[in-house]
């Protein structure tokens, strides 16, 4: 499993070249007829024990929250599972169909639900035979439809059709088992953040506790360079390395206009920062 991560610089930093947003591309696309059938419940506890981390690969898994470790004195406890994440960028996304995503080693989606007129982020595995509704499609109504058997979803990820259900038999798609975890999301900085608990109780979620606000990001005198790259390292080696600008000239050699290309530019590097005018 390779990780995802979000990066959002302002042009007036160093970083890394940037492609354009990349889907993960170890993330294992399974025809639904060649996936070994597994429970939903399986398939969640699965995902829970699967190494976890925004950029980690093989970084372990942050423990299932009833997993509770006693921290020592004076140590304070960090809750993976209680944080907002960055999906993707907004202008990265597509209206029209659905984006699978690998946050926190959970494979979700993120479609445009065009009932709620809002991003949703709900599991990537449809409840019904497990096929990845990234494969699927947004109907006409708005709803994710399931491209293995036509099952579709409204933006709560309530199963609001199935086509094959007798039309006046009993609504079998009002069943809970019929439903599809649908996790809490917003957009902040331009930005789809998404919650990765999709119980009940954490609908509400945002009401409590909402993702960090980058003043920057909305700034219009900010330029704004931002994209989506898997990266098979550890955040920490990642944060390291943003810290260390004397890397630039060397390991980036040639690839930023403002760097020179002496062989030896001195033991610092001077970072300036443009401020576009404003006009009145
Ligand atoms: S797997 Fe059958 S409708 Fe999705």
């Amino acid at each position: 499993m390779a990780p995802v991560s979000l990066h959002l610089l302002s042009l007036t930093r160093l970083s890394l070249p940037f492609r354009d947003t990349v889907t993960n591309p170890s993330t294992p696309r399974i025809p639904p007829w060649r996936r070994q059938w597994i429970s939903p419940t399986d398939a969640r506890r699965r995902r829970l024990s699967m190494p976890v981390s925004a950029v980690a690969a093989e970084a372990p898994l942050p423990r299932a929250v009833d997993e509770k470790e006693t921290p020592a004195a004076g140590e304070e406890r960090f809750d993976w599972l209680d944080q907002w994440y960055p999906v993707a960028p907004v202008r990265d996304l597509d209206k029209r169909k659905p984006h699978g995503k690998m946050v926190m080693g959970i494979s979700v989606v993120v479609w445009f639900d065009g009932g709620g007129g809002e991003w949703r982020v709900v599991d990537d595995a449809c409840p019904h035979r497990l096929a990845p509704l990234s494969e699927g499609r947004v109907d006409g109504k708005g709803c994710l439809q399931c491209a293995y058997h036509g099952w579709c979803f409204d933006g709560h990820g309530s199963c609001q059709f199935i086509p094959q259900a007798p039309a006046l038999g009993p609504p079998v798609h009002k069943n809970s088992k019929a439903c599809v975890a649908s996790y809490p999301s917003v957009v902040q900085n331009n930005i789809l953040w998404f919650y990765p608990r999709s119980e009940p109780e954490y609908k509400e979620i945002l009401q409590r506790k909402r993702p960090p606000y980058i003043r920057e990001l909305d700034d219009p005198s900010s330029v704004i360079n931002s994209g989506v790259r898997d990266l098979l390292y550890g955040y920490e080696l990642l944060v390291e390395n943003f810290m260390d600008p004397a890397h630039v000239p060397y390991a980036h050699r040639g690839q930023f206009p403002h760097v020179p290309r002496e062989e030896d530019i001195g033991r610092y590097l001077n970072l300036t920062r443009k401020v576009a005018s404003r006009s009145r």
